[in-house]
């Protein structure tokens, strides 16, 4: 069942509850903003802008005049659309289109970010190459995405709950370190600037593991309207036999990169 729904379906399920249960990937969004050089970054693109707080970032520390958002699941534009007020000066528009398939022009976006929606795009190679398009000459592009390594006791919770291999294999797929897309992006035509990964060792309450769960693999759950599937149920009791007095252990690894797109 849950091998139907692709991952913008899932995002499209959870968008109501999506900000309120990802406070990391917001954190994430403003360290990525923060770490762009200074620039004239006055027209944006935000791929894979989800609910828009990347964007929020984008248009708190620039002087951003015009944002263009892409992302296929039309449940967080939807969250989005209904930020746009907070951002009147700005000429914002929202796309539902996927990575691969953006109709903006070449060239005509002075940056563009893209902030962990990396891991869910199919072609990674291909998507950068896509992002890299309408970046202008001298540009900068930012990506953050999740790094290799980390998370081995979230695997394993769902190993031992009988997570179907297109989940428990999903990490070795999609997660990507510092050389890898470093690459990448030079194959692109971009020059990184500053790419890193940190690891951070988080302990979460189970219930606030399970509620991000929810809000950022919803098709690999497969949740019916208003319940739980059984592999759901299972995760989380086993989350919570994993989990100490102060709640569940776990590493995780962000992969930040910032790049720019050489003249000629
Ligand atoms: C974890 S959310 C991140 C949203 C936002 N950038 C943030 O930082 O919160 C990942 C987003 O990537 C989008 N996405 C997944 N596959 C995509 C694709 N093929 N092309 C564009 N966006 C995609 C999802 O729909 C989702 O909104």
């Amino acid at each position: 069942m849950s091998s139907e729904r692709s991952a913008p379906d899932g995002f499209s399920e959870s968008a109501k509850d999506y900000d309120a249960a990802v406070r990391h990937n917001i954190a994430g969004s403003e360290r990525l903003v923060m770490s762009l050089p200074a620039g004239d970054w006055s027209r944006v693109l935000d791929v894979g802008c989800g609910t828009g707080f990347s964007a929020a970032a984008m248009l708190r520390r620039f002087p951003v005049e015009s944002l263009v958002g892409v992302d296929p699941a039309e449940g967080m534009l939807e969250v989005f659309t209904e930020k746009l007020a907070e951002f009147p000066e700005v000429d914002i528009s929202l796309r539902a289109e996927d990575v691969m398939e953006m109709g903006v022009d070449a060239d005509s976006f002075d940056a563009v970010i893209s902030a962990m929606a990396l891991h869910w795009f199919p072609d990674k190679p291909g998507a950068i190459v896509a992002m890299a398009r309408p970046l202008r000459p001298g540009g900068v592009m930012g990506i953050l995405t999740a790094g290799s390594g980390g998370e081995e006791a979230w695997q394993r919770v769902l190993v031992a709950a009988g997570a179907a291999p297109e989940w428990t294999g999903w990490f070795d797929q999609n997660h990507r370190d510092v050389d890898e897309i470093a690459d990448d992006l030079r194959a692109a035509g971009l020059e990184p600037l500053d790419v890193w990964m940190e690891r951070r060792r988080r302990v979460t309450p189970p219930d606030e593991f399970m509620a991000r769960t929810r809000a950022v693999a919803a098709h690999l759950l497969g949740n019916p309207p208003g319940g739980f599937s059984e592999v759901d149920q299972r995760i989380e009791a086993g989350l919570h036999a994993a989990s100490g007095p102060d709640g569940f252990e776990y590493d995780y690894c962000k992969l930040y990169a910032v790049a720019t797109k050489r003249d000629g």
